[in-house]
């Protein structure tokens, strides 16, 4: 049975079928090789919650309750419209242990053949954002065929870096300490043509990406759930913002029936900045 949302937002309110909302976005065009279009997505809860941290495992995790298969199947959408996804060590290390599941692929046949029928690769390239450089490289990057870049801070231990490059992966120095940097890394995308890259990192990364202005648009599905906890983990990490904090809604959904007992939101949002301007008045 199809699954329609409620728009809220703009107006007039009209009901629209979820599979296709995101697609019909267009964001593989957006981007291009003088100005790539970089964008995020967050799921959080009522309460800014996007994961709990487990203090005695000293890990974190996503509530299982927080998850709905439309919010997955929208995460999925854009994730088939990237042509540069950037992820990080952590998951890579998450993924090897088995605490989190593989969405470094699209595996919905039908996303696929829209990607060939829209000049994107079957699947995209994996930029991975590390400071430690200790991570796992997964089997299904070379089974896929997906290009995969290595990205870290001028500081990063250079035994690592040699590590890596001596297997064959190119590094991509974004940044003078040991981190990543939104700005000289979307930079060297640039460079090497990525025109459309979705962050499927955490919150670290999208604070870089936010202070630094390389993000363009934020998606966040908002439950309808209070999660509470006391050790939590929420979209960004860094010091106070300024102007470059301020966001402007484009459309918000609304899904009633899940979570059950609950609902959600699914949004969108414009950032102001430099590097989206041009993005806005094409849109
Ligand atoms: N609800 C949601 O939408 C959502 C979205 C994303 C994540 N999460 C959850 O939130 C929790 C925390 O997120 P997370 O672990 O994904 O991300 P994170 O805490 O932001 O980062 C984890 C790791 O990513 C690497 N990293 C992050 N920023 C970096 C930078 N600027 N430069 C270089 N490396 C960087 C580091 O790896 P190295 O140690 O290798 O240097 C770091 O240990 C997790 O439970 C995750 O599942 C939820």
């Amino acid at each position: 049975m199809q699954k329609n949302l409620l728009r809220l937002y703009p107006q007039p309110s009209e009901t629209t079928a979820l599979t296709g909302l995101y697609l019909a976005h267009q964001i593989h065009k957006l981007g291009t090789t003088e100005l790539p279009f970089v964008y995020a997505n967050f799921l959080s809860s009522l309460d800014g919650r996007i994961a709990l941290e487990d203090v005695s495992q000293s890990t974190t995790y996503i509530p299982k309750h927080l998850t709905t298969a439309s919010d997955f199947r929208l995460f999925m959408e854009l994730h088939a419209q990237a042509d540069c996804l950037i992820t990080h060590g952590g998951y890579m290390r998450a993924l090897s242990e088995g605490r989190l599941g593989n969405i470094l692929q699209i595996k919905d046949k039908a996303l696929i053949e829209w990607r060939l029928n829209n000049d994107l690769k079957a699947q995209p390239a994996v930029i991975i954002a590390s400071a430690s450089l200790d991570f796992p490289m997964h089997d299904s990057l070379q089974e896929h065929a997906q290009t995969v870049y290595i990205a870290t801070g001028r500081s990063a231990d250079p035994d690592r870096i040699g590590y890596w490059h001596d297997l064959g992966f190119p590094i991509l120095i974004a940044g003078d300490d040991r981190t990543v940097h939104g700005a000289p890394l979307i930079h060297e995308l640039q460079g090497l043509g990525y025109k459309n890259i979705y962050l499927i990192a955490g919150p670290q990364i999208l604070d870089t990406m936010i202070r630094e202005k390389q993000l363009s648009r934020l998606y966040l599905t908002i439950t309808h759930q209070l999660i509470g906890g006391k050790d939590f983990r929420t979209l960004l990490t860094g010091s106070v913002l300024g102007p470059e904090g301020d966001l402007k809604l484009k459309s918000m959904y609304y899904d009633p029936h899940s979570p059950p007992g609950s609902g959600q939101c699914f949004m969108q949002f414009s950032l102001e900045g430099p590097a989206n301007t041009k993005h806005e008045a094409a849109t």
